[in-house]
């Protein structure tokens, strides 16, 4: 049985990762900032209270996986921001870069170690991330840490491609989360478990030799 991991596991986008690796007949490790309770009567392995923006917490998730092979991990674990123009808050956005860019740079590094030849990291970023598609501006702290986590996935792909483990970028949609709540519309958004059944669809796309790409779940590949 192929072993996935979903990091930021949670709720929203992550929380639909891990059912839908479990209707494929996965064995899944749910990586939680809380104690992700909710996943213990639905045969999920949790590894709780993992903050991906503390040095100590990844090491300890990196013990705890000691010795557990990775055949595929999706980092998903990440934060949004609207800032005012004339506010903007520099603490906030370092730690949201800590969050977005480095978090998925501290998993990877950390489990290096664990992933099979022929495994897969997906780092769920976001098209707000890129800057061939940027129309509307603002948003300063999102798309500049997202942008840093797409530069990150394409550093990781030339790391683990000697280990024959590849690597894709991912968004998710816009999807009907915790996140975009209170969105004009958040109604009509994609529904969480859509956008898990897409992410889940490119990743069992991604091969050893799929070059970096930047793709939306529905399979459209995006600029940077
Ligand atoms: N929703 C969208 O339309 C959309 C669009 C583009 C990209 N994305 C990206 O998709 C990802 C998931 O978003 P979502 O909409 O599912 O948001 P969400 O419902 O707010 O979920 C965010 C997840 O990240 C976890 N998390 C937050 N801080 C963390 C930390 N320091 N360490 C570890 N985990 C942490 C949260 O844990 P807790 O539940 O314990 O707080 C939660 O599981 C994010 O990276 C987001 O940028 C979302």
């Amino acid at each position: 049985m192929s072993h996935s991991v979903i990091v930021g596991a949670d709720r929203g986008i992550g929380a639909a990762l891990v059912k839908e690796y479990k209707s494929h007949d996965y064995d899944v490790t749910a990586i939680c900032l809380e104690d992700g309770d909710h996943w213990r009567n639905e045969g999920v392995r949790v590894i709780p209270r993992i903050d991906v923006t503390d040095d100590a917490a990844v090491r300890s998730l990196a013990e705890q996986m000691e010795e557990m092979p990775i055949d595929e991990l999706v980092h998903v674990s990440g934060v949004g921001a609207f800032e005012r123009w004339g506010e903007i808050d520099f603490d906030v956005m370092q730690d949201h870069y800590n969050l977005n860019a480095l978090g998925p740079l501290r998993v990877a590094q950390a489990l290096a170690g664990n992933f099979t030849s022929g495994g897969k990291i997906g780092i769920v970023t976001s098209r707000m991330g890129s800057i061939g598609d940027n129309q509307s501006g603002r948003m300063y702290s999102y798309r500049m840490s997202k942008a840093a986590a797409n530069m990150l996935g394409v550093t990781l792909y030339h790391q683990f491609k000697p280990q024959n483990v590849a690597v894709i970028l991912l968004h998710p949609g816009t999807v009907a989360t915790d996140m975009t709540k209170g969105a004009k519309d958040w109604d009509t958004f994609t529904r969480p478990a859509e956008s898990a059944a897409g992410l889940f669809k490119q990743m069992r796309a991604l091969g050893p030799d799929t070059p970096p790409e930047f793709r939306h779940q529905d399979g459209t590949l995006l600029p940077w």
